[in-house]
């Protein structure tokens, strides 16, 4: 492999279509279903960019008041402070091999925070540039704003992942979005890769599903990614319960559909970015 770490923002301007929910089995996926080459295990960072704290809570299996008293170094301090580093900032969680930037709700307040830094957009992609090589997987779920914390991750990362909820799908919005990176583009050195999938498909609305699919490829051509996930109960109960998709132990439909997706996106980037 020529790049040894693939930063990956999970990312869509609105909320509630599966960010937080997508991001966790994703990066359970990974350290479960796949392997290095040389059959060792990969090792992946969350970084929790929403102040809402999902992915922190969900991934440690604590409250909100238990990460506020057990952790010096949140996303807040990290990306407000200069003398706050992110080897500082990664603790552990509940699963083997996937390692936290926690986030609390002060979070949302970093925009403001760093409003005046002279490059603010840059800042999350330089803290971690010393903590990239210790891991194969970096994955940020970003919050659905259009903010400086957004435009951070979306400088710091690879590629963008955009889940979209079939229900909710419009040709303005995709439009917005697809605005959004090409803005991003222009001032990067590397292009951002950003692909979309269907998130929380309800498999009983055929005749939606595909028009919307139909509508996704005219537009992104190979940036669609025809793998989508659907809408199950077991999604939101495996979290409840302290699982995820990967490991809930009476349902597999969840397991699978986000196997062979992240097999899709592990294909993407051996195409176009190793
Ligand atoms: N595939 C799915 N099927 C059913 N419910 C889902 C699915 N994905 C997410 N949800 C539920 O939808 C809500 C929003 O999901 P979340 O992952 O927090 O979205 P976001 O991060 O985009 O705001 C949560 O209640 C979550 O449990
Ligand atoms: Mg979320």
């Amino acid at each position: 492999m020529k790049k040894d770490v693939i930063v990956i923002a999970i990312y869509n301007n609105k909320g509630g279509i599966g960010k937080s929910t997508f991001a966790i089995n994703l990066l359970h996926s990974l350290v479960t279903d796949f392997k290095r080459e040389d059959g060792t295990p990969y090792r992946c960072l969350a970084i929790d960019n929403d102040g809402q704290s999902n992915a922190t809570l969900t991934l440690t299996g604590k409250s909100e008041d238990e990460i506020s008293e057990t952790t010096e170094n949140t996303m807040f301090n990290l990306m407000t402070d200069e003398d706050v580093l992110a080897k500082d900032c990664v603790i552990n969680t509940k699963f083997e091999n996937i390692f936290l930037i926690p986030a609390t709700d002060d979070h949302s307040d970093t925009p403001d925070a760093i409003s005046n830094e002279m490059d603010n957009t840059r800042i999350m992609k330089e803290k971690i540039a010393p903590i990239k090589s210790e891991y194969d997987f970096i994955v940020i779920d970003c919050a659905p704003t259009k903010d400086r914390n957004v435009y951070n991750a979306l400088f710091a990362a690879d590629i963008v992942l955009s889940p979209m909820e079939t229900q909710l799908f419009s040709r303005v919005g995709l439009r917005n979005l697809l605005k959004q990176v090409n803005k991003v583009n222009k001032k990067r050195e590397t292009p951002l890769l950003h692909y979309v999938f269907l998130s929380k498909v309800d498999n009983r609305q055929k005749t939606n599903n595909q028009k919307v699919k139909e509508n996704l490829q005219t537009v992104l051509l190979d940036d669609f990614i025809d793998k989508g996930i659907s809408l199950l109960s077991l999604y939101v109960k495996s979290l409840d319960e302290g699982y995820t998709a990967i490991n809930y132990p009476s349902d597999n439909r969840g397991k699978i559909e986000i196997r062979d997706l992240t097999q899709k996106i592990l294909e993407k980037i051996n195409e176009e970015l190793i």
